[in-house]
């Protein structure tokens, strides 16, 4: 659909935690690397409908340097799977939730975001939601990590 340019859709369970941070780190990151890619983010629960990103997302990452302006949380769609070229989830449930949801032969499209960073010693981001400000923190640091190496497998395609 987004025809000459890479997509890639980053998908949490609430859209307002995880996955923004990834769609604005991704973001900086592909556009410093003078790559042109669509990114958008999603939830697999429609629990956040319509709401911006987790005030405590956005303060950790801001701080870092991050934009979230526009962000807006949705869930994720049968149509995505055909939109977009790379459907990464932040944690392993939410690539089973996204299996569940996705015609047959579109899922090789899931994958996890960590993956892109094999040295972080984790497969999948912790759900920050209900810790504290430490969990946004940890999030940042992994996102960081594998933006960077998806940043470095897109440059190699
Ligand atoms: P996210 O975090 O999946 O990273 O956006 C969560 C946000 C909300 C909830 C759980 C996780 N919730 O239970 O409402």
């Amino acid at each position: 659909m987004h025809s000459g340019t890479a997509s890639v859709l980053f998908v949490c369970l609430g859209n307002i935690c995880r996955s923004p941070t990834a769609e604005a780190v991704f973001k900086q990151r592909a556009t410093a690397a003078g790559l042109e890619v669509y990114i958008d983010s999603a939830g697999t629960s429609g629990w956040h409908i319509g709401e911006p990103p987790d005030p405590r997302t956005i303060e950790a990452g801001q701080d870092a340097g991050y934009d979230f302006t526009g962000q807006t949380a949705r869930k994720v769609t049968r149509a995505d799977f055909g939109d977009f070229d790379y459907i990464l989830a932040m944690d392993e449930a939410n690539v089973e939730a996204l299996k569940t949801m996705a015609p047959p032969a579109l899922i090789g499209k899931i994958g996890l975001f960590l993956d892109y960073a094999p040295g972080c010693g984790v497969r999948g981001v912790p759900d920050p939601y209900y810790g504290g400000h430490d969990g946004f923190s940890k999030v940042l640091r992994l996102i960081e990590q594998a933006s960077d190496g998806f940043v470095a497998a897109l440059k190699s395609r």
